[in-house]
């Protein structure tokens, strides 16, 4: 049988983005990749698992007084919609972020990914309901948005991180042509793809322009936690005292993507509801999505939070020195190699996984193909994270899950790329 007229979005490039990206890392393993927003692994410790597990079971019987069956019950069956860990993760927000929530506003849900999706899913509810996005963005959520049928409107990231000018134009331009604006999706620390983050005042004036156009925030914040040598800002969320910001976090980075555990605090008030929260409509989704985000998963969270005093912080304070080193070395590579007037230029961040190259001649996949085959290194060419046209001749360096002499070969080999595509000359890279 032959399927045909399956949904649109399923021709959409976006939605091959991320295979694709994976798929030319696989094709040249012996590449050093500068392409992956991976976390480190240097610190990956299987003995820690059952630790983990084992601390969470304790939790349940000595904090919860769950008898063995009931213990047995959380972690094997089916679970509450919303989570099992909700207690713990607010304890978490309180201590790490400033950020006091009530449980019962949280969703426990199967990464951040899931989270946007649920957001995504519940703000469309025609038409004419559109989203914003700090232009460029994480593919994850245009890529979401796709699937729920909601365009994403650019708006300007500037060098402040967000364009407040530019974000009051596109929703007055929206509203002008018959569109419902519903919410911004923005990373405000160490941004995916750009590395930039909001300062204060900007933070706080974002805020201001979401409640004066009435737009929800979507916050997303899976980098705050590595500040390399920036002081931590605090977060929207924490400087929100009118429900204006959904707040997405994630474990992926700070903690193992495989667990895959993410979360959303939604505690706006559903107009026409007696009681609850957005949270709520969320899991009503959520049931019929993923129905519940695995236990054992949750557990895992779980015992980590507990094992570390609830501070994700403080629990990633070596791998942080990890990635602090890894940037300079990075910043300082690219120096060396690209003098002023070699007409590469990069940016600065202050911490996170990234850094963006911008270079005199087009990076696109043809070009990350031909420098993963024959000079061995792999990047992401920016325009992936545009909806649009948009980063042509830019490209995203990640120095979170290298080693040093990763850095200098990658580097090596970039420069190489780079003399060739200024001068002609194809020399393959060492
Ligand atoms: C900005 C941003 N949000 C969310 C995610 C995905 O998070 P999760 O793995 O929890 O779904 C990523 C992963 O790269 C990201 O860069």
């Amino acid at each position: 049988m032959e399927l045909a007229g399956l949904n649109e979005a399923l021709d959409d490039p976006l939605l091959e983005s991320i295979n694709f990206l994976n798929e030319v890392a696989n094709r040249y393993p012996d590449a050093v990749s500068l392409a992956a927003g991976r976390p480190a692994e240097d610190f990956f410790d299987p003995d820690e698992l059952e630790g983990y597990l084992r601390r969470f079971r304790r939790h349940l019987s000595e904090d919860l007084g769950l008898d063995r069956r009931g213990v047995a019950r959380t972690l094997f069956q089916y679970g509450r919609t919303k989570g099992i860990i909700h207690d713990l993760l607010a304890r978490h927000l309180e201590v790490d972020e400033g950020i006091t929530a009530d449980p019962e506003a949280l969703v426990v849900t199967v990464g951040a990914q899931e989270a946007m999706l649920l957001i995504l899913r519940a703000l469309r509810a025609g038409p004419r309901d559109v989203a914003l996005a700090v232009s460029p963005t994480f593919m994850g959520f245009t890529g979401a948005a796709r699937l729920v049928d909601m365009p994403v409107l650019p708006v300007a990231s500037g060098p402040a991180g967000v364009d407040l000018e530019d974000l009051r134009a596109q929703v007055r331009k929206a509203r002008a042509d018959g569109l419902r604006p519903r919410c911004l999706y923005v990373i405000p620390d160490f941004a995916n793809p750009t590395g930039i983050s909001l300062d204060v005042p900007t933070r706080r004036r974002l805020l201001e322009a979401a409640r004066e156009e009435g737009l929800l925030i979507v916050e997303d914040n899976p980098y705050g936690t590595f500040t390399g040598r920036a002081a931590r800002l605090p977060t929207v969320r924490s400087l929100d005292d009118g429900a204006q910001v959904a707040y997405i976090g994630s474990f992926a980075k700070t903690m193992l993507p495989g667990v895959r555990v993410g979360y959303v605090v939604a505690d706006q008030r559903v107009g026409g509801r007696e009681r609850g929260y957005f949270a709520d409509e969320l899991g009503k989704i959520k049931s019929m999505v993923t129905v519940n985000t695995p236990p054992l998963s949750q557990g895992v969270v779980a015992g980590h939070l507990l094992t570390h005093d609830f501070s994700v912080h403080k629990a990633n304070s070596a791998v942080t020195v990890l990635y602090r080193r890894n940037m300079d070395l990075v910043l300082a590579g690219l120096e060396r190699r690209f003098p002023a007037g070699s007409g590469v230029t990069w940016n600065t961040p202050a911490g996170g996984f990234f850094i963006v190259l911008s270079v005199p001649f087009t990076a696109d996949d043809g070009l990350l193909e031909h420098s993963a085959r024959t000079h061995r290194v792999l990047w992401t060419p920016m325009s992936h994270f545009y909806d649009g046209a948009g980063g042509e001749t830019q490209l995203r360096l990640s120095c979170s899950s290298l080693t040093p002499k990763d850095i200098e070969t990658g580097l090596n080999r970039l420069a190489g790329l780079v003399a060739e595509q200024r001068t002609g000359a194809v020399v393959a890279s060492r």
